[in-house]
């Protein structure tokens, strides 16, 4: 597996493949990678020829009070797991190969719609610097495919409408969550947590598994379910940011006649923002 940090090294080693007619898979990342990454790199793997991974901690997407400054670097660590995954190249480019005229002035990505609201409520800017940013490294590396993680379902929606209304001839994948044996979703940002957060953590997802019990089995006061979900996870010693029950497609509200649904959880603890989601396909129950 190589390394390069230059755009214009990134092109080459990407031109060449093309040239032996190999197909480009691309799984964007910010390192400090685990079992989840491995998985999407995996995949690129079986879809594609030639595998590109890139590592670039976006500063366009965190907020001023979030953690860019303290997001762990592990390059080391990322370079070997890629490579164990089936990895060919990785392109880790600074802030100035990506900005090299500030962010100021940069150019952004707005995706309307499936951005608002959710983690676009709670995160300011959040889905521009996102969907600048994939934007751009779409530009550099011109994948066949690119694969990204259920976990982000929101983000995931934007780049699919990106991808969409910008008429980029790339095929989006969505991997599904990779979990710990208790169901807590794989993040980067598990390793902030104390071990006593680490235990209580795993609520998260099993508040979203008794809401998904409940509307199979036939319920559909959603505020109901969603605020008794609530109480469970403050119970646990979260602070909640939102959990809401929405249509899996569209991320509108969901109303009692649909059948696809997502429901996604936001919430904190300590100073950790955990998020998770669940997506409920009624079809089969009908
Ligand atoms: O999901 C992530 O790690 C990031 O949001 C992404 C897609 C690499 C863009 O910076």
């Amino acid at each position: 597996m190589n390394t390069v940090k230059t755009i214009r090294e990134l092109r080459a080693a990407v031109a060449q493949a093309r040239a032996e007619g190999k197909q480009i898979g691309f799984v964007p990342t910010m390192g400090n990678l685990h079992a989840g990454h491995a998985a999407l790199v995996e995949k690129a793997a079986q879809r594609a020829d030639f595998v590109v991974a890139s590592i670039f901690v976006n500063p366009l997407q965190f907020g001023p009070n979030e953690d860019l400054d303290k997001y762990p670097r592990t390059l080391a660590a990322d370079q070997q797991k890629l490579l164990e995954a089936g990895c060919h190249l990785l392109f880790t480019p600074d802030v100035e190969e990506m900005y090299p005229n500030g962010m100021a002035g940069q150019t952004r990505i707005s995706v309307p719609g499936v951005s608002e609201g959710l983690c676009g409520a709670s995160r300011p800017g959040h889905f521009e610097g996102v969907a600048t940013v994939v934007t751009k490294l779409f530009n550099m590396v011109q994948p066949d495919l690119a694969i990204f993680g259920q976990k982000d379902f929101q983000q995931l929606a934007v780049i699919r409408a990106l991808v969409r209304d910008l008429n980029m001839p790339i095929q989006i994948i969505g991997e599904p969550t990779v979990r710990a044996e208790d169901g807590l979703a794989l993040s980067s940002r598990n390793g902030y947590l104390s071990a006593e957060q680490r235990s209580a953590a795993p609520v998260l997802y099993r508040s979203l598994q008794e809401i998904a019990s409940a509307i199979r089995a036939g319920e559909r006061d959603f505020a109901r379910l969603v605020n008794a979900a609530q109480q469970q996870q403050v119970a646990a010693g979260f602070r909640p940011d939102y959990l809401e029950i929405r249509e899996s497609n569209s991320l509108r509200p969901a109303t009692p006649e649909d059948r696809h649904l997502v429901i996604l959880v936001a919430a904190f603890i300590g100073n950790t923002r955990l998020i998770d989601n669940l997506a409920l396909d009624l079809e089969a129950t009908r």
